[in-house]
């Protein structure tokens, strides 16, 4: 990747975020303002088509704020921002919904497995990769880290991009997806994927004891502290295993599978770890939920900054496809 690459991504504030957000985006992101140009953004918009309680809104964008901020998100690195602070994307969302089509959006997992949940399915949860595509595009984004499950929308904005381009002029960057294989699905606490809709997540900002508790509740089977155990087939060792290098993950394998130590124990040393890992993170966010003033300005700035590219973005595309008459 070459220095100046413009690394973007979003996450929706429709609840608490978790280990499998952290390990498969948030920590990526942080890590991209060292060497890349980084955007980051809360995707307000996005919620919408989830989230109808205007409290659970305001305080799902503020939780997803102090989040980023207290694990080392940057403004002056980076630009960061919550998407409706730039309305310039709802337009480009308009312009861009012509280079999709219906039946393609009907293919959506992401539509078809939310109405499954018994979301609505309202034309805006419909819509909802055509705004993710002007999100992208509107930044020139040229990779995006998300998660597995995101793949599909970003082959959607691929193609938007490329219907646009090929029909009114190069306008927009095609962008690359960056799935992190190495850890694409992080498991709950029951197996399943860590979601918040399951009930099995592990959220690295809550209160400790609620934090051990669900670090407890670690699915585990019936062997005893004196048997040898399995840690291929243990979801605790692969929750353990995102906090180790690969020497760390070789030494807990084996104890695993030397007889001797329980489940019990592996789980505390777990908790510490967890602990151990985010306790600055924690420090800091308790800092800044006292300066809300802070936070106001780094909004206002990281807004500005958005905009300045997305309007130049829009300008071009309305002029391409014919919306500059005079
Ligand atoms: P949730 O499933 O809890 O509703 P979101 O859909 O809001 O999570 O996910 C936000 C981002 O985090 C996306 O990029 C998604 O791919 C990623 N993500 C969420 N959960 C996991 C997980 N368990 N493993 C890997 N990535 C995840
Ligand atoms: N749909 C993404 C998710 O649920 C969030 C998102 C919105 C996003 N716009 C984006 C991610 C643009 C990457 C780029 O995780």
């Amino acid at each position: 990747m070459n220095a100046t690459m413009r690394v973007l991504s979003g996450i929706q504030p429709s609840g608490q975020l978790h280990l499998g957000n952290y390990f498969s985006m948030m920590r990526q992101m942080i890590r991209y303002q060292q060497t890349e140009d980084l955007f980051c953004f809360v995707a307000s918009y996005h919620a919408l088509t989830t989230v109808f309680e205007r409290e659970k809104l305001e305080e799902g964008i503020r939780n997803a704020l102090l989040d980023f901020l207290a694990l080392g998100m940057d403004p002056d690195k980076s630009t960061f921002w919550v998407q409706s602070d730039v309305p310039e994307v709802t337009e480009l969302t308009w312009l861009l919904s012509t280079s999709i089509t219906v039946p393609q959006l009907e293919l959506a997992h992401s539509y078809k497995d939310k109405v499954a949940q018994g979301i609505s399915p309202s034309g805006g949860l419909f819509f909802y990769p055509i705004l993710m595509a002007a999100d992208i595009l509107a930044f020139g984004g040229e990779r995006v880290p998300v998660g597995k499950d995101q793949k599909q929308h970003l082959e959607f904005t691929r193609d938007i991009a490329g219907r646009f381009n090929n029909r009114y002029g190069e306008v927009f960057k095609v962008p690359e997806p960056e799935i992190g294989e190495e850890v694409a699905v992080v498991p709950g606490v029951d197996g399943r994927k860590m979601s918040k809709s399951y009930g099995n997540a592990i959220y690295f900002f809550a209160p400790e004891k609620k934090l051990r508790k669900t670090v407890m509740s670690i699915v585990t089977d019936s062997t005893g502290v004196d048997e040898a155990k399995d840690p291929d087939q243990s979801v605790l060792y692969q929750i353990f295993c995102l906090f180790l290098d690969e020497k760390g993950r070789g030494e807990l394998a084996d104890r695993f599978r030397t007889p001797g130590t329980g489940y019990g124990h592996f789980k505390q040393e777990l908790f510490e770890k967890i602990m151990d890992t985010f306790s600055e993170s924690r420090k800091r966010r308790e800092e800044l939920e006292a300066d809300p003033g802070y936070l106001q300005e780094v909004m206002s700035k990281g807004a500005e900054k958005a905009r300045a590219v997305a309007s130049d973005y829009l300008d071009r595309a309305r002029q391409a496809v014919g919306l500059r008459y005079l």
